[in-house]
């Protein structure tokens, strides 16, 4: 794929959970995890989406029904088409023995790494177990739902310590809510345990030149998604404040 935008087929989908479906589509992509796409729905909008599924032949979206956009995606079936360009962004810097934290649909960023290491801890938090994603994929996925109605009760964040204990990781990714992102990485700055975020922002072009996913200056779609302790620890914003699709600072 590139700049421009492709008109790809649904080949299959994939019931989730409650209100999460994944799109997969017969179509060969160069891709590193972590990247997204820009996927356009014609006279509807463009919005961004984590690849989630990657294999030489196909790629996958996994769709969180939300809003206009991602309700008219989340009903679209087998033959259906889309638009999309990309992928865009830089990927995960795959090394060391490594936790990958994933928080609701936040997980669609860090599924692929385990694609491309088998050796990677998958952690997942959820509201409860009917949220819980990609549970035939990875069978060994540890688990937590924030009611205890699967996996252990509470946040991943709360076990970050005992986790640590049990496997000394090297490095930790993690994508989900901004909150615990923070706390992830508040963890591993306090452990010296590297780190990588991968960070939502509101994106329009996806390509650097509209500025709407500015963070601190930094493009959170050319020079993230996917950010480093390093610079995590220098963007103040981060865990704070994002900006909205008429580009007022909010609290995130
Ligand atoms: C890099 C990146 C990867 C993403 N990957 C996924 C994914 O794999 N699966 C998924 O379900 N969602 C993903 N999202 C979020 C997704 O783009 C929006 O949630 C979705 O477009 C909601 O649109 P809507 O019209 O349904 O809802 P709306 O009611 O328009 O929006 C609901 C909320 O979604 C967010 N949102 C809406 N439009 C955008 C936008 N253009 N850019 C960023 N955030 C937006 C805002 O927080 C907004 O408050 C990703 C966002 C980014 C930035
Ligand atoms: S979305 Fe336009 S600059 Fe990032």
């Amino acid at each position: 794929m590139s700049e421009q935008i492709e008109m790809v087929k649904i080949c299959k989908v994939i019931e989730e959970a409650e209100s999460v479906r994944t799109f997969i589509f017969s179509h060969k992509m160069d891709f590193a995890p972590g990247q997204f796409i820009m996927v356009w729905i014609p006279r509807i909008d463009e919005k961004p989406f984590t690849v989630s599924y990657h294999t030489q032949e196909e790629f996958g979206i996994t769709v969180f029904r939300l809003g206009e956009f991602t309700k008219r995606l989340y009903s679209m079936n087998v033959g259906d088409q889309i638009g999309v360009r990309g992928p865009y962004g830089n990927g995960f810097n795959v090394s060391g023995k490594a936790c990958a934290i994933g928080g609701g649909v936040g997980m669609a960023a860090i599924v692929t790494l385990a694609t491309e290491r088998d050796d990677i801890v998958i952690v997942q938090g959820a509201k409860t177990a009917v949220s819980l994603l990609y549970r035939e994929r990875f069978p060994n996925m540890v688990m937590f739902t924030d009611d205890g109605t699967e996996g252990r009760r509470g946040f991943p964040t709360d076990y970050l310590s005992q986790l640590q204990e049990k496997h000394k990781f090297e490095k930790i990714y993690t994508c989900g809510p901004e909150i615990m992102m923070k706390k992830v990485l508040d963890f591993c700055l306090s452990r010296g345990v590297q780190c990588e975020a991968s960070l939502e922002r509101y994106m329009k072009c996806g390509v650097g030149v509209c500025g709407q996913c500015v963070c601190d200056g930094f493009r959170v779609c050319t020079d993230g998604p996917v950010f480093s302790a390093d610079v995590l620890s220098k963007i103040n914003d981060f865990g704070r404040y994002s900006l909205s699709k008429s580009g007022k600072k909010v609290n995130v």
